[in-house]
């Protein structure tokens, strides 16, 4: 029963898709099961680089079947874009990408109601969304009354669902967004373009649970791609500042309809360091030049939203949680090349709260913004690590960094990326990575 999950350990933005894409390679199957389009998985291969938000990463290796499954939500024309970029770019999948008639579908009324209620703080600051309309979908999946899946659309009630639900929304969003306004619904135009874009997603349309459920029967290897970062988790995250949507490892059952106990191995992606988009408290953010420094080295700009992130040192504390949190037996330690160039690195062991020290992530945002970051520093390596292909080439500074997250962590390191490409990867020999 091989099932190996990829799970971003912070704030999302780990490189989860770069290590999907290579894993697919000892995989029979790709499974998205939490998010929407507010993910932005970047796949680099030599000189062409690969923007993904629905399609899983594992759809630019011939041969793996890659599913989204119902726990996500989908932005039809997002994902026809997505298909269409890729077809143009010479990717051929037609019978390897399935998608669930169970996941729920956003709308405009969801965009909308995303903008309108952005600018308003809660806990006093902006969450700060990704717009993508990603609340407002699973809200309505959670309320029922205004909700359609993928399976809806073809169905011969759907434009009189549409009608239905756009007088109530327009109500709603009167409601919402006071004398601000909000852009009008045209139930007819949704109508026919949806019915456009149900029509063309039609050949991917599957019952991917049922799919999946015979392919665990059969022993086929399985992937499960998470979305966003533990920390972001709508349960166990920094709430309120948190996405919708189980994205910590205890999400992949519910999403993709697979039990836990068919899951046997499960990586904690994270970077060397830590970065957050949005609003929220980040105890080890670098409000400084370092902060500065970081992000160009890193490049750290928001892949779906072009926003600049916000960085700062790596997090042991909150790693720790979500480590557990997530069951992971191992980590991948990506971007270990962003602090080749730094003479001091530091790593936060523990926090401080009201002057007493604590291991543990405050459940309440008001308690974790006051958290003051206790810190060791280690000494930088400043030497190029970008072309090393064997662990043991790195130099000795930037192994000691790797043992002491791993000893902070209390996991192995399974995996070392020093840099965006499929090759700037190496793997310890001792652990399975789904083989
Ligand atoms: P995801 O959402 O977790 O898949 O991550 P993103 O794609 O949003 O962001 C990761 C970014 O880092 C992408 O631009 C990757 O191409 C890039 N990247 C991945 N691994 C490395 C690495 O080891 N070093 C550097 N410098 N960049 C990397
Ligand atoms: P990937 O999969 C980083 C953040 C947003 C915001 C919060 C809620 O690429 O790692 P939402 O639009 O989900 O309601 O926004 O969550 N966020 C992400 N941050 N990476 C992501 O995805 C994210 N998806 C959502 O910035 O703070
Ligand atoms: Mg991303």
């Amino acid at each position: 029963m091989p099932g190996t999950c990829v799970i971003g350990l912070q704030w999302g933005d780990e490189a989860k898709g770069k290590l999907v894409d290579i894993l697919t390679a000892n995989h029979d199957i790709v499974v998205r099961y939490q998010g929407g389009a507010n993910a932005g998985h970047t796949v680099v291969i030599g000189a062409e680089t690969y923007k993904l938000h629905h399609i899983p990463s594992g759809i630019l290796n011939d041969g793996a079947v890659n599913l989204v499954c119902p726990g996500v939500v989908l932005n039809p024309p997002t994902i026809l874009q997505e298909i269409h970029g890729l077809q143009d770019r010479g990717i051929v999948f037609t019978d390897r990408l399935m998608i669930s008639d169970r996941t729920h579908v956003v709308f405009p009324w969801h965009l909308e109601e995303d903008r309108v209620l952005n600018d308003r703080p809660v806990n006093g600051e902006n969450i700060g969304t990704t717009l993508r309309g990603i609340g407002p979908c699973y809200r309505d999946k959670v309320g029922r009354s205004f909700a359609v899946r993928l399976g809806d659309m073809y169905r011969p009630d759907f434009a009189e669902k549409v009608q239905r639900i756009v007088e109530a929304k327009e109500r709603i969003l009167t409601g919402f967004a006071g004398p601000d306004g909000f852009s009008p619904l045209n139930a007819d135009q949704i109508v026919q373009d949806y019915q456009g874009y149900a029509e063309e997603l039609k050949p991917y349309v599957a019952d991917t649970t049922s799919y999946l459920l015979d392919a665990v029967e059969q022993d086929r290897r399985i992937l499960y791609e998470g979305a966003q970062g533990a920390l972001l988790d709508l349960d166990h995250g920094t709430y309120p500042f948190v996405t919708s949507s189980n994205s910590s490892g205890v999400g992949v059952s519910p999403g993709s309809g697979i039990a836990g106990r068919w899951i046997n191995c499960v990586l904690g992606v994270v970077k060397s360091y830590s970065t957050r988009v949005g609003g929220g408290p980040f105890p080890t953010e670098l409000d400084d030049a370092m902060g500065d420094r970081i992000r160009e080295l890193g490049n750290e700009y928001g892949t779906t939203t072009g926003r600049p992130r916000r960085c700062g040192w790596f997090d042991a504390v909150a790693v720790r949680y979500t480590t557990r949190l997530s069951g992971v037996d191992a980590l991948s330690v990506m971007m270990l090349d962003v602090l080749s160039q730094l003479p001091e690195i530091k790593i936060c062991v523990a926090y401080e709260l009201d002057g007493e020290r604590i291991d543990y992530v405050p459940s309440h945002s008001d308690d974790l913004r006051r958290v003051q970051p206790v810190y060791e520093t280690i000494q930088g390596w400043e030497q190029d690590v970008t072309g090393i292909r064997a662990l043991e080439d790195l130099p000795a500074g930037a192994r000691g960094y790797l043992d002491r997250v791993s000893e902070l962590i209390q996991r192995p390191v399974a995996v070392v990326s020093v840099g965006p490409d499929r090759e700037q990867t190496m793997f310890t020999p001792e652990f399975p990575l789904g083989d």
